[in-house]
């Protein structure tokens, strides 16, 4: 190498060095990201449907991508746990859960929106979690990871079963909370619409990254 050369070599492993490092898996202010939103509620115009709404158009203006899968619309088996995909392969089942594997992996943030049904998410949503079993493998990875939670109860108390629920789910795939929504008192389809939630989703979409 010339005299030349090994100079610009140099400078350039310089400026290398100097910028951050960022890998690629971590979120930085103004990275676009790719967000994958599932939902769990069968009243399409229901309460935590209306959320992810406003989580996502408030993404979306941010320039996130952002994919939805509908729980409750979808054809989901449950997990059968034959464990022929031994927790990282294929699955015997091949529905509509196709789309959250080849969406989830290489997500940056994963938002679960869901109505309470008796303490817990919806069945419906509990069914795709379940069905992370077969990409265990591939997503314990770092993601930030979102609740939308919506219940006609106004005790703060119950909706600490779902709470400790997704904390104790996103802390085994190493994942970090990136805010919760958990919007109390709100029973009929529309009744969130007289809250303060749907603004709250939207500014967390906003302002998620
Ligand atoms: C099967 C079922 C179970 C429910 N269980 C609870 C519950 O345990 N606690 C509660 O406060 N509300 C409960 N609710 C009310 C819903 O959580 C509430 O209406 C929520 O806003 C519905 O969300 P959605 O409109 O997105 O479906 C239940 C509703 C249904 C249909």
């Amino acid at each position: 190498m010339n005299r030349r050369n090994f100079i610009k070599a140099t400078l350039a492993t310089l400026a290398m060095a100097a910028l951050p490092k960022i890998s690629k898996t971590q979120n930085v202010k103004g990275k676009k990201m790719k967000i994958l939103v599932l939902t769990g509620s069968p009243r399409k115009n229901g309460n935590s449907n209306t959320l992810a709404d406003n989580f996502i158009k408030g993404a979306k203006e941010s320039g996130h991508q952002v994919e939805r899968f509908n729980a409750a619309f979808a054809e989901v088996h449950p997990c059968i746990g034959c464990n022929k995909c031994g927790m990282n392969g294929p699955c015997i089942f091949k529905d509509d859960f196709e789309f959250v594997r080849q969406n989830i992996v290489d997500a940056d943030v994963v938002v679960f929106a869901t109505p309470m049904y008796y303490f817990g998410v919806s069945a419906q949503l509990k069914n795709v979690v379940d069905r992370f079993y077969a990409i265990n493998g591939q997503i314990h990875r770092p993601k930030k990871a979102v609740l939308l939670m919506t219940y006609a109860n106004t005790s703060a108390s119950q909706a600490e079963p779902i709470k400790s629920h997704y904390q104790t789910l996103i802390d085994y795939l190493g994942w970090q909370d990136a805010g919760q929504i958990i919007a109390s008192g709100v029973w009929p389809v529309g009744a969130v619409n007289q809250t303060q939630y749907p603004k709250q989703a939207y500014e967390l979409g906003k302002n998620i990254g």
